[in-house]
């Protein structure tokens, strides 16, 4: 039987920090309710013609550089994002340009926030299967270019970024279990548009916020519980919760629920906002690079994000 493991993590953040403050001078908002009601401090803004692949290029190197990999050891490129440089090609085909790793496979899952979940649990496959030695799963955004900077509903919420894990083959299972999950009837939740239907407003976020985050709550408990179960293991097992990053609200109402101590649970959203597909591939980085997360820690990571999309993954690092 051959298993993946996680090789190594890296992140990107773009130099610009846009706070609370900042918001307050732009907007009919304050860093009193924005923290209240987010957790959310300050976030990462891409600068002008830095681009969702400019910032996964970054977090990419670094985590080649942390496995003490070659670009071109890459053999398969899994990119999630929601905004993406061009419609076509996609993002994971323009990386591997840059990086040099020419004729491997290479594309973009477009999840929303549970992109990297997505692209997680395609790589891990292919390394099961034979058809990949060293695969990148990816997760970047620069929701700055789809925010509509006058609606304070949305535009304290999300930020850009970028984070990546090397998976590589393995004796021993790293990525223990996945469990990916879809439901097509929430869309008009939680969507942008800016693709070919146009009867859907350009480019922003629309979200109805109270719903999401009900159904958010709920539907990420149950996805922790599947990945627990699946693996005969209680909460208690676990040495990390690598939550999707979007409200501290929605983490701790999923520790608490799960019983789970805020001291085991690796938090950036108050550093880095909602940076969907990135969000938890960065807090993964975060917790390693901090050394909060050590090699053989039992991690469970979970995303939710429009779609409905949603997804847990359970680990031994
Ligand atoms: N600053 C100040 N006031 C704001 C505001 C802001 N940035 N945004 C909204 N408000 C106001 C509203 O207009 C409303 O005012 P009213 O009572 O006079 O009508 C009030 O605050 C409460 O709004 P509501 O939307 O009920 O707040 P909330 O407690 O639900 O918090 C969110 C809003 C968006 C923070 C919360 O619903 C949430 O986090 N939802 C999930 C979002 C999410 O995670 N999405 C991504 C999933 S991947």
């Amino acid at each position: 039987m051959r298993y993946s493991r996680i090789a190594a993590t890296g992140s990107y953040l773009p130099a610009k920090v846009l706070t609370n403050f900042d918001l307050e001078k732009m907007l009919s908002t304050s860093d009193e309710w924005i923290r209240e009601r987010t957790g959310i401090e300050r976030r990462h803004i891409a600068a002008d013609g830095q681009t969702t692949v400019d910032l996964a290029e970054h977090a990419v190197r670094a985590a080649l550089d942390a496995a003490g990999c070659k670009p071109e050891d890459v053999d398969l490129i899994v990119f999630g994002t929601t905004t993406p440089d061009l419609l076509f090609p996609n993002c994971g085909v323009l990386l591997q340009a840059r990086l040099g790793c020419r004729g491997v496979p290479a594309f973009s899952v477009e999840t929303a926030c549970s992109g990297f979940m997505y692209a997680l649990s395609i790589a891990d496959k292919f390394v099961r299967a034979g058809e990949a030695k060293r695969a990148l799963a990816i997760g970047a955004e620069t929701l700055s270019r789809i925010t509509d900077w006058t609606d304070r509903s949305t535009a304290v919420l999300f930020a850009d970024g970028a984070g990546a894990v090397l998976l590589e083959p393995a004796e021993a299972p790293g990525i223990l279990s996945t469990h990916l999950h879809a439901d097509g009837a929430y869309s008009n939740l939680l969507y942008s548009g800016g693709g070919t239907d146009l009867s859907k407003p350009r480019r922003a976020i629309t979200m109805t916020g109270n719903d999401v985050f009900k159904i958010a709550v709920n539907t990420l408990c149950k996805s922790i519980e599947e990945a627990l179960v699946a693996n005969g293991l209680q909460a208690t097992a676990l040495d990390w919760l690598v939550p999707h990053q979007a409200n501290l609200r929605i983490i701790q109402a999923t520790a608490r629920r799960l019983d789970l101590p805020m001291e085991r649970v690796i938090t950036t959203v108050q550093d880095h906002g909602n940076t969907s597909a990135a969000s938890v591939p960065l807090a993964l980085d975060v917790g390693v690079r901090s050394g909060k997360i050590r090699r053989g820690d039992l991690i469970l990571l979970e995303a939710f994000g429009g779609g409905f999309t949603w997804g847990s993954a359970l680990i031994r690092y």
